[in-house]
């Protein structure tokens, strides 16, 4: 399902006012569910008046939504409002200068946009979409790490898969075949774009079993040298692993683990097995699971004795 990035369309139609507008109800989104137009007019410092009116265009861009049945006027941000903060966040700090139209990915939890950079760069751009598809494993996964903390809004959560994506790929991309990590805003990731086709796309026929082994053995020995640094991926799967011109590469870290973690070997079994099933399912391309789980276990361990 390709979705069209809804905050591109508003964006040129916006005034500094509205951006702070939006801002004022971001930020007091911390404290009510449904910010009070008397809030975001005092943070925006409009009169209530032209606060409202600029709202009530906004709403009807899609970046807010209004709710009157509280015995207040309350508004909250919706994901286009996220996103275009965002945006102009990364235009700002001179990261991106163009988003294009043409969505390239979309995942379980995220929709990519190329972005085009002042010096006339191209980049990927990470939307996190938690929330509205929340019975993934991510959205699990954050769900169980943040249940205890008070704000498990979407705003938030979305925020710290982002940020947490950054990092992964910050420690890695040194180290292993990973997109390079160029910068973070709210719940946008900005990397390095990746010429090339996600392993679930190619057919059998694109991909002889021959090939397909030769992939799996790069792929296997490329997972390894990141377990034994100490980091697990916890989603792996032929959805997140990219097939390009001179190799592959592993994307989506948001939910990684280090190996410090007890219950990160379990996370490194279910990659290496639906991994193992993939291939043998798509491409018949047969190996022996004990042996190759042993040699992750191995480097599972030897990285936990090098802390
Ligand atoms: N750096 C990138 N360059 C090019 N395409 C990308 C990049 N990152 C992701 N994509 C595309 O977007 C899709 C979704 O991204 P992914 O990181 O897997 O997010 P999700 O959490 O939604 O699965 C990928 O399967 C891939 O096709
Ligand atoms: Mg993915």
């Amino acid at each position: 399902m390709v979705s069209k990035l809804l905050a591109l369309d508003a964006y040129p139609k916006l005034r500094d006012l509205d951006f702070r507008v939006l801002r004022g109800v971001e930020l007091n989104m911390r404290h009510h569910r449904w910010v009070p137009l008397e809030d975001i007019a005092r943070f925006a410092r409009l009169d209530v008046e032209t606060a409202s009116f600029r709202l009530g265009k906004l709403d009807s861009w899609g970046l807010v939504v209004r709710r009157s049945d509280m015995g207040y006027v309350g508004y909250q941000l919706t994901i286009h409002g996220y996103d275009t903060l965002a945006i102009r966040a990364l235009a700002k700090k001179g990261v991106v200068e163009a988003i294009s139209t043409a969505q390239v990915g979309v995942g379980k939890d995220a929709d990519v946009y190329v972005g085009i950079t002042p010096s006339r760069e191209k980049v990927a751009v990470k939307f996190n979409r938690i929330g509205g598809r929340t019975s993934s494993r991510k959205a699990r996964y954050h769900g169980r790490v943040f249940q205890n903390k008070r704000h498990t809004s979407w705003l938030y959560v979305s925020r710290l898969i982002a940020q947490r994506e950054y990092e992964a790929l910050t420690l890695l991309s040194p180290i292993a075949r990973v997109p390079k990590p160029i910068a973070w805003n709210r719940h946008t990731v900005v990397m390095e774009f990746i010429e090339g086709r996600e392993l679930a796309e190619l057919s059998d026929a694109e991909m002889g079993r021959e090939e397909a082994g030769e992939v799996l053995k790069r792929i296997l020995d490329e997972y390894l040298k990141i377990v034994r640094f100490g980091v697990v991926h916890s989603d792996l799967s032929e959805y997140n692993v990219v097939l390009t011109g001179d190799g592959i590469l592993i994307i989506d870290w948001a939910q990684y683990v280090t190996t410090a973690d007890p219950e990160s070997l379990e996370y490194l079994e279910r990659d290496i097995t639906v991994l193992l099933n993939a291939f043998k399912r798509r491409w018949h391309v047969e190996v022996d699971f004990q042996e190759v789980w042993q040699r992750f276990k191995e480097a599972w361990t030897e990285s936990r004795g090098a802390e």
